[in-house]
């Protein structure tokens, strides 16, 4: 067995599932993988540190059952409701003796692109990714994302800033503290999906990358490689079950298998219906033709209610992109992915209301190795998004100094872990 320091392993909190997933740091090959479902995620903040220390000790438990190494560090992924974005820019001096940007300048710059974020939008935020946008040297747009070595008067930077609520990044951290898991880094998801599952090409000629979740739908846009924004929409896969459900008076457990096998369960419940309907009525009608009737009607109601409520999503994605200028302005168009993205019609849709090509990228097709791996070992990372964790992985491990800016808002995490131990300390006997 492989000595544990050559392992990464990543926690996704996403809203639906807890996910684990161990790779190896040489091979980059899945060591391990397990999940566990939550629901006590309310408005992308984990509320119930409890609940969330238990669910951890169960994915740990339940990893442990295949891997038989000690997990003590863990890298966390964040996923959801409790992100945001901001872009924000700043400029200074520089006022060395050759004019020369240097790590301090860069470090000063970094700093006051922080401070400028308007208070109400950062209050009770914590920065994960601090993501050069542009550098400008005496008002002049320079083509680096390393401004090392350059020489001017005036320097400028333009950041996109990527936070998570605080609150909800504390209760994962003392939950994780709680199970004796020390936490090496904390990395958002999406970006790291956008970064390794997305060509260059494609976020250089312009590109949007949607994450159809349980709860939230993620969006990040580029252009020119950069990343422009991210937003999270508070509308996921979950909401079609739920509308499913009132709409045609079945259980939630009903409206999900429905909403994952449509033709199947919708045929099934006509059939129930039927039962139903020739015990109550005891007269002579024909079974298949009252069965056929129920399925078409239910299979027009079905598709009234995800319909509406796909369409919500993506006339909330058109309103992302306008907001940042880029309706209709995407040449690589929009790549779909999530478990929310698995139902049909969802690139037709998709392309109808954004009018731009449109992309399905289904787990399976897009990692043979996850795929493989979870068939061989009867591994439940199921239904539902599998492969942003393990972009995560890859994210960490394809980290280097370069990023070492980049990911500078997150230098401070075990002060934020200490301090949230020493207020709950407080009020231990
Ligand atoms: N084959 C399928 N067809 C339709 N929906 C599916 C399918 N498989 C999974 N889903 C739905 O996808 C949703 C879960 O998606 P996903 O795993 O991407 O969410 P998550 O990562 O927990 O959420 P988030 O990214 O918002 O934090 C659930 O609502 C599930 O019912
Ligand atoms: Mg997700």
């Amino acid at each position: 067995m492989k000595k544990n320091d050559s392992d990464v392993i990543i926690i996704e909190v996403s809203t639906t599932m807890l996910r684990l997933i161990i790779i190896n740091k040489e091979s980059n090959k899945i060591i391990a993988t397990s999940s566990v479902s939550i629901d006590y995620i309310k408005r992308g903040i984990v509320k119930d540190v409890e609940a969330l220390t238990r669910s951890i000790r169960s994915l740990v438990a339940d990893t442990n059952k295949n891997y038989l190494n000690n997990i003590k560090k863990v890298v966390i992924a964040l996923s959801g409701g409790a992100l945001s974005s901001i872009s924000s820019s700043a400029e200074i001096k520089i006022n060395n003796k050759n004019n020369i940007v240097n790590e301090e300048i860069v470090e000063e710059i970094y700093q006051k692109v922080e401070n400028r974020i308007p208070e109400n939008i950062s209050q009770n935020k914590k920065i994960i990714h601090l993501i050069p946008q542009k550098y400008k040297i005496d008002g002049r747009s320079v083509n680096t994302n390393k401004p090392l070595g350059l020489k001017g008067n005036n320097f400028e930077l333009q950041a996109l800033c990527i936070f998570t609520n605080k609150q909800h990044l504390e209760n994962i951290l003392l939950a994780c503290e709680e199970n004796n898991l020390e936490v090496e880094d904390v990395i958002v998801s999406e970006y790291a999906y956008s970064k390794n599952q997305v060509n260059e090409a494609d976020r250089l000629a312009g590109v949007c990358i949607v994450n159809i979740g349980g709860d939230t739908t993620t969006v990040i846009t580029y252009e020119e490689n950069i990343p422009i924004l991210l937003e999270v929409i508070p509308i996921g896969s979950e909401d079609i079950s739920r509308d499913l459900a009132l709409g045609l008076k079945v259980s939630l457990a009903q409206a999900k298998s429905i909403k994952i096998s449509p033709d199947l369960e919708l045929r099934r419940l006509a059939s129930e219906l039927t039962e139903v309907f020739i015990s109550s009525q005891r007269m002579n009608i024909r079974r298949d033709q009252r069965d056929k009737a129920f399925f078409l009607s239910l299979q027009e109601k079905y598709h009234e209610i995800i319909y509406a409520r796909i369409i919500d999503i993506f006339e909330l994605i058109q309103k992302h992109l306008k907001k940042i200028g880029r309706d209709r302005l995407l040449p690589a168009g929009i790549i779909i992915h999530g478990g929310g993205a698995m139902m049909k019609d969802i690139n037709i849709i998709s392309k109808e209301i954004l009018h731009l090509p449109t992309q399905i990228r289904n787990d399976s097709v897009c990692n043979k190795d996850l795929l493989k791996f979870k068939q061989n070992q009867n591994i439940c990372i199921e239904n539902g998004d599998t492969m942003s964790i393990y972009a995560t992985a890859l994210y960490y491990l394809q980290q280097d100094e370069a990023n070492y800016f980049i990911n500078k808002g997150r230098k401070d995490f075990p002060v934020i872990l200490k301090n949230t131990i020493n207020w709950v300390k407080q009020f231990l006997p």
